[in-house]
């Protein structure tokens, strides 16, 4: 019989690239999080923004249960009727009717698809990205994001100029060097620390890349879906993108990822595709977060408590910053928070996010009860408290 001749490596082990909380949720329902001692948790955090509708919602269960019980995959060699009926929901509940939809798996695959959309209608190469933008972990989506750290050699042949947000005089000076196929802006940035672009400089972007034939992609992929009191973030401006693309809140985890194109873009067949992307389950589980969605009012619900948040937050001092729209909120402070997050966790048994080591923030389900956001407030002004 063989025998390993080097028996620490019996056991196969993660690959360590996560610094973990010390918590093990085994349960969750609504706003809550149940971990193996039994105690509860209220989740501002939402598994990074991706808990949209609630954890275990009845409807969301039903859905993804009965559609396992008939057909749960196939590949995209077929035709699979809930693809078009999640599209034509999509574009009913954005109002983004006339734009086309492809499904894929993840939030970077999206924006790996947009960018290379973008290149293929315009034939150019260049992509103008913003300072602090983070789009995502695989080459092209990893090769716009404002953080050496994470790109490796490998991903260094991407033409990328970054500039600061908010000026629209330095974006035509780049476009205007030529060969820009794309800017990508996320709609609210995200892991940037919740920085909010100017409607005018989102108009501007939009009015600048159709004079210089290059494609507005918008990343809604944290932003979107609600989040932000409107369905997509960029709508607060009332642009229309070329490109969009969404993944977190799209189907209240279930895999997914999307990329809305507009009508100008014409498909040909073989230019995107994916094994998993659009697959009977992923479409079910986005059915369902759409029609719990509208059912329930979440986009009103979170603009209304959002906006509740910001103003009591506002009235807490020792906070430099508070901003956001809607339930995408983000904390500043002068000083690190991760102590002011730990005891959060431990003693008021709250979850919330963070962004560089100073800024809380805050992406609970868009079903946050005004109750649920006073529990909240009062815990977190009880612990700043002088
Ligand atoms: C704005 C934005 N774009 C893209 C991504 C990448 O999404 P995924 O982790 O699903 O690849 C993220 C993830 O945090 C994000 O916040």
């Amino acid at each position: 019989m063989w025998e390993n001749p080097n028996p620490k490596y019996l056991k196969m082990e993660l690959f360590d690239v996560y610094p973990l909380m010390d918590i093990t949720p085994v349960a969750a329902h609504g706003c809550y999080i149940t971990d193996q001692d039994g105690v509860e948790y209220l989740d501002l955090y939402g598994g990074h923004a991706v808990i949209s509708i609630g954890h275990s919602h009845p409807h969301y269960i039903r859905r993804i249960s009965d559609q396992l019980e008939r057909i749960g995959f196939y590949s995209n060699s077929v035709i699979n009727p809930l693809q078009r009926e999640l599209a034509h929901k999509l574009g009913e509940m954005s109002g983004l009717e006339d734009y086309q939809l492809f499904l894929c798996n993840s939030g970077a695959e999206a924006n790996e698809n947009a960018l290379k959309l973008a290149s293929f209608a315009t034939g150019k190469g260049r992509v103008i990205a913003f300072s602090k933008a983070f789009h995502g972990r695989t080459s092209a989506a990893v090769g716009v994001t404002d953080n050496e750290n994470i790109r490796a050699a490998i991903n260094q042949g991407q033409q990328v100029t970054f500039l600061p947000m908010n000026d629209a005089s330095l974006v035509e000076k780049e476009l205007a060097a030529g060969e820009v196929c794309a800017v990508i802006i996320e709609g609210i940035q995200g892991i940037g620390g919740v920085h909010v672009p100017d409607v005018a400089f989102m108009q501007d972007l939009e009015k600048l890349c159709h004079r210089y034939n290059c494609k507005l992609v918008l990343d809604e992929i944290q932003s979107g879906y609600g989040r932000s009191g409107r369905f997509f973030a960029f709508q607060e401006a009332n642009i229309k993108p070329d490109i969009i693309t969404t993944a977190k809140g799209m189907a209240n985890g279930f895999p997914i990822g999307g990329v809305l194109i507009s009508p100008d873009i014409q498909p040909r067949h073989g230019m995107l595709g994916a094994t998993f992307g659009g697959n009977y389950l992923a479409c079910a589980a986005g059915l369902a977060v759409l029609e719990v969605i509208e059912d329930e009012n979440l986009i009103e619900n979170a603009c209304k408590t959002g906006a509740y948040l910001d103003d009591e937050l506002g009235k807490i001092s020792g906070i430099k910053d508070v901003r956001g729209r809607g339930l995408m909120i983000g904390l500043e402070f002068e000083d690190d928070v991760k102590s002011l997050r730990t005891r959060l966790l431990k003693e008021k048994h709250i979850f919330t996010g963070v962004s560089s080591t100073n800024i809380i923030r805050l992406l609970p389900p868009l079903s946050l009860q005004r109750g649920q956001a006073d529990v909240f407030l009062e815990a977190f002004a009880g612990l700043l408290a002088p």
